[in-house]
This record gives C-alpha cells, structure tokens and sequence, in this order.
C-alpha cells in the first residue's frame, strides 16, 4: 500500500483567495506536496444561500479526494462556516480542516480586551461560526461580526488601498470604530474572509494604529502541521513540493487575480480547469 505521507494536502476556495492560505502552508511546510481548487464558476459563495454553500462544497471536495489527498483544508471561511461538519461526515476518515477555528484562536490570543469585531462575507456572519467558535475559546468575549460584501470583489479587481477603499470601509465600520463610539471600542479586527487580509494596509488606516488585526491564514498552517504530525502523515524534508492548482472557470483571470494573492507569478499554463 501507497505510504498514505507522500499524499498531496488539498486545499479548496471559492476563488483565488484561498491561496493566500496555500502560501502560508507553503511556507511553513514546504516539502508537502500541495493541491488547491478555487471554483472560480460559481464565485462568490458568500452571498449564496446555506445549502447552495453546502452543495458546491461537497462537489469541490469530491473531486480533491478522487485526485487522493491525506488531508482537506477549506480554506474558505464561508465554506467552513456552512459545510464543515457536513464534510467531516462525509468524506471521515479523510481529515478536514477549516479556517474558522484557527482564526478565532487568532483573535481569542491577540486581543487584550476581549472586545473583538470580525469582518466576513454576509453567510459567514449570519451563520455566526466565528462568533460560536470565540466563545467557545475566550467566553467572557465580546464579539461582533459585520458583513463586508464589497470587499471580495474589491480585492479581486486588485483595488487594495487609497481612498475608494478606505472610504468603503469607513462606510461599513464608521459605527464601530469611531472615536465617538461608546465605550468600551475594539481591540481586534479579525479578519474572516480570503478576500481580506489583500485590504489589511486600508484597514489599519481606518480602525486606527491601536486596533490589532489578525486573520487564519498563518494559524490554519499551524494547525495543519500539528494535525499532520498527530496522525504521523507529516512528508519527510529535503525537498521541495509540487504546487498543482485547479479552476472551475477561466485560466486567465485565476493566473491574474491569483498572483495578487500568492504575491508571486502564476502562470496560466500552470492551471489546469476542472469540471465539478
Ligand atoms: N472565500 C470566501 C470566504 O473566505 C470569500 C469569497 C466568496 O464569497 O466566495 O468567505
């Protein structure tokens, strides 16, 4: 039998924001071999319906575990938010790993306060996973989610800074974090989507310098490397993994939109489309 540690690790997103996961997983596990679907066709899942989420999620990670995988990462909040439990079952013994929990123990350690805002798509904050999840960490925590839809498809048009941004963000969080905000104001933004850590820089601008910002990328590759050495599947150093990546739709713009997020080049020769 095929030594179950050479497998590939995969990782699935709605789009190319999931890649900002990947780069992490890259860095601080770069013999793994490394599999990665952004389902760029049906993009976004954030503003779709719990079942529609669900559904798509299950197509997505079906055709990662028929290329064989040790493990699955979602490495979409909205995804984990609405289908991990429904994945575990689904696809057990193969290990799933989402990205909520690793970015509430992100914000649960960062925050001195205990007053932490998350920003993520409108399904993962009506389903309230990040909320549910720091409480469970940190429950004298006081959490509060707002939906920040035009940020996803901002951070994919490459607008990152400047005052469109910031104006935009001022319009969702004014309430929260101006200085005329009652007592007692946020400490910690957590940021809940792929999308978002692309924005950080006008982020920091408009909570303000004191305002701490933490997002699940660096935390979901700790977690993955803890659970892969747990279950003994941890690949052998010395060299150097394989980066294999997946669309759903249009090679060109992944490879574009894509680089953005890897913060290297990305070709699309090195793309190859699915269909679910
Ligand atoms: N990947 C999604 C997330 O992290 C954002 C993009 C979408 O709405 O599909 O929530």
């Amino acid at each position: 039998m095929k030594d179950a540690s050479l497998l590939p690790v995969a990782l699935f997103d709605s789009g190319v924001g999931g890649l900002t996961v990947l780069k992490a997983l890259a860095a601080r596990l770069p013999a793994e071999d490394l599999i990665y679907l952004g389902d760029t066709a049906r993009l976004p899942y954030g503003t779709k319906g719990r079942d529609t989420i669900i559904r798509y999620t299950l197509r997505a990670a079906q055709t990662l575990a028929n290329n064989g995988a040790k493990m699955l990462v979602i490495a979409c909040n909205t995804a984990t938010a609405a289908a991990l439990p429904v994945l575990r079952e689904h696809f057990a013994p193969l290990p799933v790993l989402g990205v909520v929990e690793p970015g509430a123990q992100a914000a649960a350690r960062t925050s001195r306060t205990g007053e932490i805002v998350v920003i993520a798509t409108e399904a993962t904050i009506t389903d309230g996973a990040y909320q549910r999840a720091i409480a469970r960490i940190r429950p004298e925590a006081h959490v509060r989610g707002r939906a920040c839809t035009l940020f996803v498809p901002m951070a994919e048009e490459g607008w990152m800074d400047g005052p469109l941004v910031e104006g935009v963000a001022w319009r969702y969080l004014e309430d929260l974090f101006t200085p005329a905000a009652p007592a007692p104001r946020p400490d910690t933004l957590l940021l809940g989507c792929t999308h978002f850590p692309l924005l950080q820089a006008a982020l920091q601008n408009v909570v303000g310098p004191q305002v701490r910002i933490v997002d699940s990328a660096a935390t979901t590759a700790a977690s993955v490397n803890e659970e892969l050495a747990r279950l003994g599947l941890l690949r052998a150093g010395g060299r150097t993994g394989d980066r294999r990546f997946m669309t759903t739709d249009n090679r060109n713009r992944f490879a574009r939109t894509g680089s953005l997020f890897l913060g290297g080049p990305l070709k699309d020769s090195d793309i190859e489309l699915v269909d679910l």
